[in-house]
């Protein structure tokens, strides 16, 4: 299964969407319907809807996911996200946008996502220390939020940046990296299918220690592109730098597509870790795929590119 971006024709366009929609239900990437949003909380999901197309994979369990994490502005270790982040007021949350767009100032997300279409999708997240997860996320079309800010054709990327706060994130206090944490994505990435904003997991609002109230999931590449708490998006018209490519340039490029075929200089990219169900920290190891397995709704972003070069 293709799908090109670059029909003339509508009809052949509408029934390439169509038929990718249907794969992607298939396979369990997209949930059939949409959350609903309690009005009288902020940010309340309702139930997710039950799908059996989620059994594609075992999925790693809640605690797994919510208590070995990667968030620096709450210490280095895995185990102290979920500690720490409590501190975190994710409340009355406001984005700021900026840039070459229509739309720009200062936005209330609960009033965002009020707009935008909910849904469940179960993502494999490989993270580059070559350990993975298969996470139920809930979220939203990142390409449905940009149209809501009508950018303009000067717009080539899009720039995130987490909140930048030391007394609600401690570690910021601490010169580990450069804060706050930085992230971009090409206009033709961030426009994919697959690209999601979260705001949920395990049918549930999104813990602090994996992002709230808002984070980026790129599928098909590895997990430091998913920036947590978001709080400034901007339109840009040049390549931004995001933050592991600004600490180590030679081991994190911009792209940070999933390729077990390009090793990170200090390791191989080649197998993973996958962290399911119980007892997961013992199991074995899996082959790595290209894309992380999601070539076929991706591949053709990077045609004639040389992966090895732009990793
Ligand atoms: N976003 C911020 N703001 N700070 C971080 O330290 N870590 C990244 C990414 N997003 C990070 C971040 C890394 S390295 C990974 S692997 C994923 O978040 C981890 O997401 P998880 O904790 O939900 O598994």
């Amino acid at each position: 299964m293709k799908f090109k971006n670059t029909h003339k024709d509508h009809e052949v366009t509408d029934e390439s969407i169509y038929r990718q929609r249907r794969q992607l239900v298939k396979t369990g990437i997209i949930g059939m319907g949409t959350l609903a949003i309690n009005p009288s909380l902020a940010l309340t999901l309702g139930q997710p809807q039950k799908n059996t197309s989620f059994n594609i994979e075992d999925t790693t369990s809640e605690k797994d996911a919510t208590t070995y994490n990667n968030f620096y502005e709450f210490g280095l270790g895995k185990d102290e996200p979920a500690e720490n982040a409590h501190t975190l007021a994710t409340n009355s949350w406001t984005i700021e946008v900026s840039g070459h767009a229509k739309k720009t100032g200062i936005f209330d997300l609960e009033k965002i996502v009020k707009q935008m279409s909910l849904e469940e999708r179960i993502y494999r997240m490989r993270c580059v220390e070559a350990w993975s997860m298969v996470i139920p996320w809930l979220g939203f079309k990142l390409a449905d939020l940009i149209k809501y800010f009508e950018p303009t054709s000067q717009a080539k990327y899009i720039y995130f940046e987490t909140l930048y706060d030391p007394t609600q994130m401690p570690g910021q206090k601490s010169r580990s990296i450069p804060w706050p944490y930085r992230e971009g994505l090409r206009m033709d990435e961030a426009m994919n299918e697959l690209t999601l904003v979260t705001v949920g997991m395990y049918g549930k609002i999104l813990p602090n220690q994996n992002g709230a109230p808002l984070r980026l999931i790129v599928p098909w590449k590895y997990g430091f592109k998913g920036i947590k708490s978001i709080k400034k998006i901007a339109f840009v018209d040049k390549q931004p730098l995001n933050s592991w490519q600004a600490i180590a340039p030679q081991e994190y490029g911009f792209f940070a597509n999933v390729n077990p075929n390009v090793d990170h200089p200090r390791w191989s990219q080649k197998t993973e870790r996958r962290i399911t169900g119980s007892f997961s920290f013992f199991r074995s190891r899996i082959d790595t795929q290209l894309f992380n397995g999601y070539g076929a709704y991706v591949a053709d972003l990077y045609h004639g590119m040389n992966l090895t070069k732009y990793y």
